[in-house]
């Protein structure tokens, strides 16, 4: 499974790089707006760091607008996939776009009924979001499960991209659900990392170490 980080932050997205797992990002105009920086200079600066995709999301509301603007996005650089919503507009825009040669990813995925029509769209990703159903008391997850049964049966070739991710179990159930990428928050990734028993289990060793006086 692919990791990508869900922010527009480019320190965030310069750690997650250093260590070798970004495998690409995701933004959305609410992660855009809250870094308060002019965009083109940003999204500049996170093509600069970023090797594997970068998602970039359009805001018009009617087909027409979202080609026109993920024609802009897609001359940023090649590896920006362009972010349309899954409504009637956005897939015709994927159809649309699709025909340039220019790579989607339609989001805010509610339903299997919305996957289907991504995929008949030929959309290169769709991205449900797990955390958005659980807050509404649906079991996110269940969404996953259900997609990737329908595009097995039929060979659909769109990736399913696990979106809205709170906690690692979440990340987890995503990869055994058959995810292909996961888009995680930074605060998310620090918690994938981290185990008590690691952390307790290199400190005995270190003490050890250190009693015994050996050297390297
Ligand atoms: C994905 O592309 C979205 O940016 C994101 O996962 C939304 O998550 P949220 O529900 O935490 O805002």
């Amino acid at each position: 499974m692919k990791i990508f980080l869900d922010t527009a932050n480019v320190k965030e997205l310069q750690e997650v790089a250093d260590m070798g797992l970004l495998d690409g990002v995701t933004t959305n105009p609410s992660l855009i707006a809250k870094e308060k920086r002019p965009f083109r200079e940003l999204v500049d600066d996170i093509c600069r760091i970023v090797e594997g995709v970068v998602n970039l999301e359009v805001v018009a509301q009617d087909a027409a607008g979202m080609v026109g603007e993920g024609r802009e996005l897609a001359k940023i650089a090649p590896n920006v996939v362009v972010k349309l919503p899954t409504t009637a507009e956005g897939l015709k825009a994927c159809r649309m776009l699709g025909r340039e040669g220019i790579k989607t990813n339609l989001t805010l995925c509610f339903s299997p009924a919305q996957a289907l029509l991504v995929a008949k769209a030929g959309g290169t990703y769709v991205s449900p979001f797990l955390g958005r159903l659980d807050d509404i008391a649906h079991v996110g997850m269940e969404l996953i499960r259900t997609i990737r049964t329908i595009y097995d049966n039929y060979d659909f070739e769109t990736q399913i991209l696990a979106a809205s991710l709170r906690n690692p179990l979440h990340v987890v159930d995503a990869a055994v659900a058959g995810a292909d990428v996961a888009t995680l928050p930074f605060a998310v990734f620090q918690m994938l990392v981290k185990h008590p028993l690691t952390d307790i289990g290199l400190k005995r060793f270190l003490d050890d170490w250190q009693k015994a006086g050996v050297k390297l």
